[in-house]
């Protein structure tokens, strides 16, 4: 069966923007729970400034609890970031920039420009796995509508400095299948299989535009657990393309994901209890309720 690839993204893009302090522990089952559903690649934390994202500063404790059998990965903005990531023997690693510089900005505090040199040296270095985020790829919420063309330029560098991939963020939620078909468009010069979308699911367009990006062969997502997300430093994110809706539409559709959709949708209750609120992913919701 044809078989699409998920990467987990709750426990870092899931839970950044929670104000609510969550335990290590409590991020560890979360992840074990992740597993158990049959999720393998797990992005579990961020090496960014506990002073920006207070929720994930405890990633030096977290990473060595971390169980076998996951392929694990964690973001790094900068050689600060890469440096402590190595000390603890991170074999996968995301950076992130993006298609516009005001996000980038306000983001990681650099251009992008500056960003792509950062990465290069760190690329350079690094011998493990390499992902590589681009953000707002059809809109920055401080700079309004970005072109395809404003993305592959970001791309193009990324995979040339070596990225094993890269992951095209609709980080605020705004994109429709037309416009994933445009930027599909402007990147067929480059290697499908290299591509992976990360949709947030704000106005309800994650599941058509990952329609549309099947359609078009795309095999790989990201997805967050319980729909649980949204950036800090984007005005409006809302939550992550649910996991939920993502491993039931697959399915239905007659693709395969590796992931049992009855124990996925246990996996993030703890996590609502604690945040003082009821899980509204519509396939964790339908599955609950039977
Ligand atoms: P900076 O430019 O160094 O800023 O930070 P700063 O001058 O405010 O420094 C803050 C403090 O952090 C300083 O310490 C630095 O030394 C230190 P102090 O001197 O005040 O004691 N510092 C660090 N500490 C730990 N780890 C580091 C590090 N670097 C400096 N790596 C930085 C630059 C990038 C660190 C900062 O801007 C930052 O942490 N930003 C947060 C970025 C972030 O996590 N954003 C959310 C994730 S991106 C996203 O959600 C989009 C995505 O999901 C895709 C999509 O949806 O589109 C991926
Ligand atoms: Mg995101």
């Amino acid at each position: 069966m044809d078989q699409i690839r998920i990467v987990e993204v709750s426990p870092r893009d899931g839970l950044q923007n929670e104000k609510t302090p969550i335990p290590t522990d409590t991020k560890l089952s979360l992840i074990q729970a992740l597993l158990a559903a049959g999720l393998t690649e797990i992005e579990v934390s961020s090496f960014v400034s506990p002073k920006w994202v207070p929720q994930l500063g405890d990633v030096s404790e977290l990473w060595p609890l971390l169980p076998p059998g996951g392929l694990f990965s964690a973001l790094v903005p900068n050689e600060r970031g890469f440096e402590n990531a190595q000390s603890l023997g991170v074999d996968r690693i995301a950076v992130f920039t993006a298609a516009s510089d005001a996000f980038t900005q306000r983001n990681i505090n650099m251009t992008v420009a500056e960003s792509l040199a950062g990465f290069r040296d760190i690329f350079g270095q690094h011998r493990g796995f390499k992902r590589a985020y681009v953000s707002t790829v059809f809109e920055c919420p401080y700079a309004g509508r970005v072109e395809p063309q404003m993305v592959v330029d970001v791309v193009e560098p990324l995979l040339a400095m070596g990225a094993d991939e890269i992951s095209l963020g609709d980080t605020i939620g705004v994109g429709t299948p037309n416009e994933v078909q445009a930027l599909h468009v402007a990147l067929q010069h480059l290697p499908q299989d290299k591509i992976v979308w990360h949709f947030h699911d704000t106005r309800g367009t994650a599941i058509a535009n990952v329609s549309k990006a099947i359609e078009l062969g795309y095999r790989s997502f990201d997805s967050s657990a319980g729909g649980l997300g949204g950036c800090p430093y984007a005005k409006g994110a809302g939550g992550n393309l649910a996991t939920e809706d993502l491993v039931y539409f697959a399915h239905r559709q007659g693709l395969s994901t590796g992931v049992d959709l009855a124990v996925l949708s246990q996996a993030t209750l703890p996590i609502f209890e604690l945040l003082g609120r009821a899980p509204s992913a519509k396939a964790q919701l339908a599955v609950l309720a039977e």
